[in-house]
């Protein structure tokens, strides 16, 4: 199975022009699943929820029904950062629509997942509402795939929840701003749950008048035996692609006699 992720640095506020950005550049490589940076349609600075509101949309939506195109055109499946507008009937009561940080799965066969980021960083605090629902894994040509974003990766029980559930592979869009940590954190749930890992994060620097943030780049993928087999560098745009074994990551022993799962003291574990 062929995996990678787009590095690259989004246009402030313009989902229009991202769409087509991320379009010309993914439909140059052949891959069954690329991993696209967390809010990568929107950028991710905001100073008012009117700024939020006007790059939100629907899912299914126009961002999604072009990703859906594209997914059907060059036969790979896509995950994209982007902010959802929750239908009317979760509409918060103060009249806004109510809004997720979300990461979207769309494959070429039409099907469709929707995560919505269940751990909010900083200042996505006051814009977004965190997602409530179950962990959950999907099936991609017999693979499963969990998806986490960005500050999940903070929460080791976020990814165990997923491996458990049968997650071979863990699709991770980023928006990082603290550099080298989720290099190391994305390797060891690779390892303690052996497991494949894309960590697709963006670069660039924004500037929202209030605040300014620098991304941090370092997009890798990693394998349940600790390799990195492919790493960004922490400034340039990058595509890239990688050949997987995704059976590689059925197997959770690492002796004679343990098993990354069978082992766990939970009976030990109150707290
Ligand atoms: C982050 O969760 N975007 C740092």
């Amino acid at each position: 199975m062929k995996i990678g992720y787009f590095q690259f640095n989004p246009f402030y506020h313009n989902i229009t022009k991202n769409y087509e950005y991320i379009s010309s550049h993914v439909s140059r490589i052949s891959a069954d699943l690329i991993v696209l940076p967390e809010l990568a349609l929107s950028g991710y600075l905001f100073n008012s929820d009117q700024e939020v509101q006007a790059c939100a949309e629907t899912i299914p939506g126009p961002s999604s029904d072009k990703f859906m195109t594209l997914a059907k055109k060059n036969q790979t499946a896509y995950i994209y950062g982007c902010i959802e507008k929750a239908d009317p009937y979760t509409a918060s009561t103060d009249g806004k629509a109510a809004c997720y940080n979300s990461s979207v799965y769309i494959n070429p066969q039409g099907e469709m997942k929707i995560y919505r980021k269940a751990h909010l960083f900083n200042r996505e605090k006051i814009y977004f509402k965190q997602g409530n629902d179950p962990f959950f894994v999907f099936d991609f040509q017999g693979t499963t795939i969990g998806m986490l974003i960005c500050f999940d990766h903070m929460f080791p029980e976020a990814a165990r929840t997923l491996a458990l559930l049968g997650a071979q592979i863990i699709c991770h869009p980023a928006n990082l701003v603290l550099a080298g940590y989720a290099q190391a954190t994305t390797l060891a749930r690779s390892i303690e749950n052996q497991i494949f890992w894309i960590l697709a994060n963006r670069i660039g620097t924004e500037d929202c008048g209030s605040v300014t943030c620098t991304y941090t780049g370092g997009s890798q993928i990693t394998a349940p035996d600790g390799s990195v087999l492919i790493s960004s560098s922490r400034e340039l745009e990058e595509l890239q692609v990688v050949d997987i074994d995704p059976s590689l990551a059925l197997n959770k022993s690492i002796s004679k006699r343990n098993h990354v799962f069978e082992d766990r003291r939970t009976d030990l574990y109150q707290v």
